[in-house]
């Protein structure tokens, strides 16, 4: 059975008592309210990781994030984080490969392929971005541009490594736009990936792969695009910096 996952991608934003803040609450409303099947990811700036992994100490259903990675073990990359270093300070997962990272950092398929690896190798799960612009989406290639992101950053994968990976598809044209794929278009697009997956891995490694829907996911929409039967869960960005909002998306699960 694949994991349910819903992830916040806090971007560049909160100060540490903001987002010390917004961790309290979500803690305390995630133990309150939410399911045990759903596994929640909270995704603060390096710098705040240490501090929002002591106030969520205890929460057994959440997990710790960074919002990237180097793909060099150590050395001299002057303002960068390594893997090892996420791994020391008890994070589990990182997000490589969002299009914000591919559009204003210059990363490419072959680096978050590089990434992937540093990643895996100290054990951090990583939460793989992919998705299509506008131009690509009216294009009508979105399925072939979208599959190609995979191949070249993940299929060098082992089996039992792809296995550890999460994807998230983000079209690049809802993020942060207030627009959002239609559960349609998001189904009809896991659903290709899925078989995609399995065309390389097998049947079993495919249904076992979880893939996030993400791009403006609100309260409204989230039901809508987790009852789809390939979407399973979501990488929140704007509405994760709201507790209420946040929860209330983990909740329509
Ligand atoms: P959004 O961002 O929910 O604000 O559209 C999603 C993301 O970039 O991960």
């Amino acid at each position: 059975m694949r994991k349910k996952i819903v992830a916040g991608n806090w971007k560049m934003n909160n100060t540490l008592e903001e987002g010390l803040k917004l961790t309290s609450e979500i803690v305390n409303m995630v133990n309150d309210e939410v399911n045990d099947d759903v596994t929640v990811v909270l995704a603060p700036p390096f710098i705040h990781l240490t501090s929002v992994k002591n106030s969520i100490n205890g929460a057994e259903k959440i997990y710790l994030s960074a919002q990237n990675c180097n793909e060099h073990p150590s050395g001299a990359y002057t303002g960068e984080v390594s893997a090892a270093m996420l791994n020391s300070i008890g994070v589990g997962y990182v997000i490589l490969g969002h299009s914000e990272r591919r559009e204003y950092f210059s990363e490419t398929n072959a680096e978050l392929a590089k990434k992937v690896d540093a990643a895996l190798e100290h054990n951090l799960t990583p939460i793989f971005c992919c998705g299509e612009s506008q131009a690509i989406r009216e294009n009508g290639d979105f399925v072939s541009f979208v599959c190609s992101q995979i191949k070249e950053s993940l299929f060098h994968l082992s089996e039992s490594d792809f296995s550890k990976v999460v994807i998230a598809y983000e079209p690049i044209w809802a993020i942060g736009t207030g627009l959002t794929a239609s559960s349609e278009q998001a189904q009809e697009m896991h659903a290709s990936l899925r078989t995609y997956i399995a065309d390389q891995y097998g049947s079993e490694v495919a249904d076992n792969t979880s893939i996030l829907y993400g791009g403006s996911a609100k309260p409204g929409n989230a039901p809508e695009l987790f009852a789809c039967p390939d979407v399973d869960g979501g990488l929140i960005g704007g509405a994760s910096l709201k507790s209420r909002d946040f929860v209330d998306i983990i909740k329509s699960y």
